[in-house]
């Protein structure tokens, strides 16, 4: 069993397109292989995955109970992480310009069992974090609603069970009733096609990026020196401030840069995948990294980082400045829009990497089916979009977002591990893109990756554990059987 789990898929060089991959229009087959991306849709496709809920929601609560004004320094330390791995990207989407991201990364180097793995882990990835992206969206929404009298009611605004001291309780709520819309709405586009969705993400990426360009122009002048002392506020136990709230907070805002990864999910549509994969990924990093840290300080240097734990803190930052109205709105109207977009990639790439795992047999072929007159994978667009919404409606925000970040931090790590893996066992592969020092970057990618996952994973494991435990159950009671690398169909 033990070979079989470590079996791996053997690799083509770059130019031999896998040429069943989920692409613009079609997911059929080679003559139908549409190649459209540019390096900048793709940088945008990056942009308009990263910016979102991380720094439009999880920062304010992230500072204020975790890290204060440092909260900047939080967001270098998990830019780096995310420096490291993507650079691991970039050489894994430039070798292997093909949908199925991390996965098929882990299935060319380390197995099926790894592949699996993985796989899984995308699903805390994509999946739960279009989740997480709804309730943020729906707090904005309501935010936005507030300003006409018109917000919806607490208890149809927000999830009925809430995490008190590592346990979930009730919250007295019925449903996240505007989470549940939007992913449903989110679904539809994704159910009718890529190209479509390409052109919405264009549009919102520009609105998102504008309004926080003018976020930091005009909240800069009003920044008072004063409320960045102190800078680290002192310890009030473990996580609470100090260093370690530092580091804690670097494990939340995490979230933040969650995305550009998913540039290579779009490895398959590129025009050219050898040079512009490195360029939409690393490109957007750098970006939303700079982007992240001039927001960060505008924000807790014009309110005190205390005041900031709301579900909409760039939003709640403007509210002692009058002056300010109109860009507050401004900032309700990018966020709504630009959490959309999120959403939209996080739930177009969700279904992509099932019909990937379908194709090789590790998951039931229905996930590979593609509709006849809209050619998605339509059938994992809905399962996914109904999973998603019931996430959304019923769970907390931070909750979903540690769930993501463990997810992803794993899956990042198993990347910079593939990488050296690939170098040595591959060494003949054509590499477009090489990380530089691949010896140093890529450990310490990997050890940067996995000690901000043991942060959330030392209050969370059991949830993570039970996740993994169904992965597991499903993978052994059918992907083990039907693996089409073990039993090729003649
Ligand atoms: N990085 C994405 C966000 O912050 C997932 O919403």
């Amino acid at each position: 069993m033990l070979k079989n789990l470590l079996m791996t898929k053997p690799i083509q060089p770059a130019g031999h397109v896998d040429a069943g991959e989920p692409v613009e229009g079609n997911l059929e087959g080679e003559s139908h292989l549409r190649r459209t991306l540019t390096a900048t849709q793709l940088l945008l496709l990056g942009v308009g995955a990263v910016v979102g809920a991380g720094i439009f929601v999880l920062t304010g609560q992230a500072a204020a109970e975790h890290a204060g004004p440092a909260i900047m320094l939080s967001f270098v330390l998990a830019g780096i992480a995310c420096a490291f791995a993507g650079l691991c990207y970039a050489e894994f989407a430039a070798m292997l310009p093909v949908s199925g991201s991390a996965y098929s990364y882990s299935y060319a180097t380390l197995g099926e069992g790894v592949a699996w793995f993985i796989g899984w882990c995308l699903v805390l990835e994509y999946l739960f974090a279009a989740s997480t992206v709804a309730v943020g969206w729906s707090g904005y929404l309501n935010a936005f609603l507030r300003t006409f009298d018109l917000a919806l009611p607490a208890q149809l605004a927000s999830a009925p069970f809430t995490v008190v001291n590592g346990e979930l309780v009730r919250s007295g709520a019925l449903l996240n009733l505007p989470a549940v819309f939007i992913i449903a709405a989110i679904s539809g586009v994704g159910y009718v096609g890529i190209t479509q969705s390409a052109f919405v993400n264009s549009v919102v990426v520009a609105i998102k990026v504008t309004v926080i360009l003018l976020f930091i122009a005009f909240g800069a002048q009003y920044i008072d020196v004063a409320n960045w002392q102190p800078f680290i506020p002192e310890n009030e136990g473990p996580g609470r401030f100090g260093a370690s709230g530092v580091v804690r907070a670097a494990a939340i805002v995490f979230f933040a840069y969650i995305g550009f990864d998913a540039v290579s999910t779009a490895a398959g549509e590129a025009r050219n995948p050898q040079r512009d994969m490195p360029i939409g990924i690393l490109g957007s990093l750098v970006v939303c990294t700079i982007l992240y840290i001039l927001v960060c300080a505008v924000l807790t240097g014009i309110m005190p980082y205390p005041l900031l734990a709301t579900p909409e803190p760039v939003s709640t930052a403007l509210d002692n400045y009058p002056d300010l109205h109109w860009l507050q709105m401004a900032v309700q109207v990018a966020a709504i829009a630009g959490l959309s977009s999120v959403i939209l990639v996080m739930l177009m790439g969700q279904p992509r990497i099932f019909y990937t795992m379908a194709r090789d047999g590790l998951l039931p072929a229905f996930f590979g089916k593609v509709h006849p007159k809209y050619h998605t994978p339509y059938v994992g667009t809905v399962l996914v979009g109904i999973v998603a919404a019931a996430l959304a409606g019923f769970l907390p925000i931070n909750l979903l977002g540690e769930m993501v970040s463990m997810g992803t931090l794993l899956a990042f790590a198993t990347v910079c591990a593939g990488v050296l893996i690939l170098r040595r066992t591959r060494p003949d592969l054509p590499r477009p893109f090489k990380v530089p020092m691949a010896g140093v970057i890529c450990p310490l990618g990997v050890v940067s990756c996995l000690y901000l996952f043991v942060q959330p994973f030392s209050e969370h494991w059991d949830l993570l554990l039970s996740w993994i435990g169904i992965g597991l159950f499903i993978y052994l009671a059918y992907g083990y059987r039907h693996s089409t690398l073990r039993h090729p169909k003649v």
